[in-house]
């Protein structure tokens, strides 16, 4: 029982999904895991037990931004025992290298955010980095389902509604493919708990061409990525 989750240690696997909206917490759950069972409503932001053929697997909302997946995220590995996190998010494409619905496997997450900045006293620019097996095993996974997984970097901004298209150019120039807005915290909070992270988005929205995915297409694209999430969790 922490905080924020209104559970008993064991109630939570080693292995968590998190996606940022605890509707599609509900949603994963129900779709793909044998036996779900809800561990937590605390806020409404749910979390459910279940298997995945026979694995045990956890789905736990995380809200939107880093401060409120850092507090899910945190109690998960601090108290729970967890030691695999997958985010399973969407993103705004920064390059035309991208399109609408692709998936992204974030190698890391650069930041605006001064949640690092002040963890690291503002000495260091600490690079969060996703868990090398992780990634590995989604790429690999990908191909297998012929999905396309991009691996590159990606910005977890404190910003949705960003007003610098100046600085998301010379982030794409620096080699930056989307925006989102949970990765770099993640990342950061395995590393401290001894734990694995990957973050995988789809692109829901490009913020060069203006284009937008419709609520159909994100759905469907949100399917082929938590495929590759699951299968990827139990290599
Ligand atoms: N910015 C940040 N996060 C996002 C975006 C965006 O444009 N699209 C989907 N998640």
């Amino acid at each position: 029982m922490t905080a924020h989750i209104s559970a008993q240690r064991g109630d939570i696997a080693e292995t968590v999904l998190m996606p940022g909206d605890p509707l599609r917490a509900k949603w994963i759950a129900e779709t793909y895991l044998t036996d779900p069972v809800r561990y937590t409503s605390v806020r409404n932001m749910y979390g459910f037990t279940g298997t995945y053929k026979g694995h045990p697997v956890s789905i736990q909302g995380s809200g939107m931004g880093m401060p409120s997946a850092s507090i899910y995220a945190h109690e998960l590995l601090d108290e729970f025992g967890v030691k695999t996190l997958v985010r399973v998010g969407s993103a705004g494409a920064i390059t035309k290298r991208l399109a609408l619905r692709d998936v992204v496997a974030a190698i890391g997450a650069s930041s605006e955010s001064s949640m690092n900045r002040v963890r690291f006293a503002g000495l260091v620019d600490y690079a969060p980095v996703a868990n090398f097996d992780l990634l590995r095993h989604a790429v690999d996974v990908g191909a297998e389902q012929d999905k396309k997984v991009h691996v590159g970097q990606v910005l977890s901004s404190d910003t949705f509604y960003s007003e610098d298209d100046a600085l998301q150019k010379k982030l794409a120039d620096y080699g930056v493919l989307a925006i989102e807005m949970e990765a770099a915290a993640l990342y950061t909070l395995a590393a401290k708990f001894n734990a694995r992270a990957l973050a995988l988005v789809t692109v829901s929205d490009h913020l060069i061409s203006g284009e937008v995915t419709s609520s159909e297409e994100r759905e469907r694209s949100f399917a082929d990525m938590i495929e590759i999430a699951l299968e990827t969790v139990i290599r």
